[in-house]
Parts: structure tokens; C-alpha cells; sequence
């Protein structure tokens, strides 16, 4: 049933490598959303904080300098028709590969604890978001960004399962971490996420859990499609 009050809206929380972004992209093409990945804009500022020098070998970060530099910090999603994916652009610049390795992953958490950085990304996720019709994936959408959108998805899968996921989409892309890293930083990512004081991971009360442990991607696809489909129809 379509409840006017709702914003026609999408949002995926989750753990990492839950397979948030896989069904919020499946969910896209099949019912004419736009996908965003909040994600990406956490790993975009990462990525400049790391190029300006703003953190240091041993991970401090230089907040004053990056809360400085934000209003310089222009984030933007465009759509490769040649591959069929969207991607990340930084000022102007293709980042989409490099937001995606281990030295971004091992200090974006740590970034996106940071409650300024917070706030200029979810102003521009919600201004995203104002005319609906969107599926968005993160950590925070169904309770911070979208506390009002329409279909609240909060996933979840056992942590080994996660960690091949991870280990296999990193080997995929030529990397060579090996899976106790891997496992690592996926379990410190997950801590820093859930215990931050700024909007930490938390499944939003009227989110619906989806445990794909055992599910295939078809299954799963099906699932949250049904669960569009009757709520945002
Ligand atoms: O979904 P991802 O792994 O690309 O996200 C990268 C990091 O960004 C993750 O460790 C937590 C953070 N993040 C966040 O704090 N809030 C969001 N809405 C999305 C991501």
C-alpha cells in the first residue's frame, strides 16, 4: 500500500560487503530508479583527504584542514554507457578505481566518523533525493538521510560469507590482500561504523531484515523487487 506521508525512497543499510550496492543496482535497472552509492561520497573525501596529505602515516587525520577544504570537495555520480556503471567523479575527475582500494577502505571509516564530513554529504544526499524515485545504499539512509522513505532494506549475511565476497571482488580487481587482512579491516570497519557517536550503523525500526547468507542474487533481487513493488507502487 502507498502511504502519501513516505518518500518514494529506497534506502539499504547494512554491514559491509552485505551485498547492499548489488541489490540496490539490480533494484535500479529493473524499476527505473537512480542508484546512489553513499558510500562512494565517503570514500570520495577519503581519497582527497589522502592526496592532500591530510592524514598522516599513522592515520591521524588533519580535521581542521579537511573541514577547511570541504566547500572545494565536489562529488558527482555519471553513468559510463560503455560499461554500464555509474561512476565517481571528484572534482570534475574519475575516481571510481581509486576510491575502491585497501588504502582508501583503511581510513574511509575512520573519515566518516568525522560529524562534519556527515553533514556536508547527507545535506547532498538529500537534495539528491528530493524529487524521490532514488534507491540509495549506506550505513545511515533509512535512519538519518531517508527517515521517511518508503522501503527500508537492512541487510545482513554470516561474517565468513562476507569476507569471500570481499576477497573475491578485491582478487577480481588484481588485488592481492589476503583473506586475515581482509577480514580485518572488514571487522574494523564494522566496529567503527556501529560504535561512532555521529549516526552509527543501525538497523532503522521499520527496516525489514534480508539475511542473504544462503540467498542467490536472483533470489535476493526478486525479493526486494516484490517489497518495491508494494510499497512504492
Ligand atoms: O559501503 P562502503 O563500504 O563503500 O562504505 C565505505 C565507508 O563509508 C564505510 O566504512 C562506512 C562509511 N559510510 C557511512 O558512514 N555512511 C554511509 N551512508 C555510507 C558509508
Amino acid at each position: 500500500m502507498v502511504d502519501s506521508k513516505k518518500q518514494r525512497v529506497v534506502a539499504i543499510d547494512g554491514y559491509s560487503s552485505t551485498g547492499k550496492s548489488t541489490i540496490a543496482k539490480g533494484l535500479a535497472s529493473r524499476l527505473g530508479l537512480v542508484y546512489i552509492d553513499s558510500g562512494a561520497m565517503y570514500r570520495a573525501v577519503a581519497y582527497y583527504a589522502l592526496e592532500n596529505g591530510l592524514i598522516s602515516d599513522d592515520g591521524k587525520i588533519n580535521t581542521e584542514k579537511l573541514y577547511d577544504a570541504l566547500d572545494t570537495i565536489e562529488i558527482d555520480f555519471h553513468f559510463n554507457s560503455e560499461t554500464g556503471k555509474s561512476e565517481t567523479l571528484l572534482n570534475a575527475e574519475n575516481v571510481e578505481n581509486q576510491i575502491r582500494t585497501p588504502r582508501v577502505a583503511a581510513v574511509v571509516s575512520e573519515v566518516s566518523a568525522l560529524s562534519r564530513v556527515r553533514s556536508f554529504l547527507v545535506f547532498q544526499q538529500q537534495k539528491m533525493g528530493e524529487k524521490g524515485g532514488i534507491v540509495m545504499d549506506g550505513r545511515d539512509i533509512g535512519t538519518v538521510v531517508f527517515p521517511h522513505a518508503a522501503v527500508k532494506i537492512f541487510t545482513t549475511a554470516a561474517e565468513d560469507i562476507r569476507v569471500k565476497r570481499r576477497f573475491d571482488e578485491l582478487r577480481s580487481k588484481g588485488d592481492s590482500s589476503d583473506m586475515e587482512s581482509v577480514r580485518e579491516n572488514l571487522l574494523h570497519r564494522d566496529h567503527i561504523d556501529e560504535n561512532r557517536a555521529d549516526s552509527p550503523l543501525r538497523r532503522a525500526e521499520d527496516a525489514i531484515v534480508l539475511d542473504n547468507s544462503q540467498m542467490s542474487m536472483d533470489e535476493q533481487l526478486e525479493w526486494a523487487v516484490r517489497l518495491v513493488q508494494d510499497r512504492m507502487a
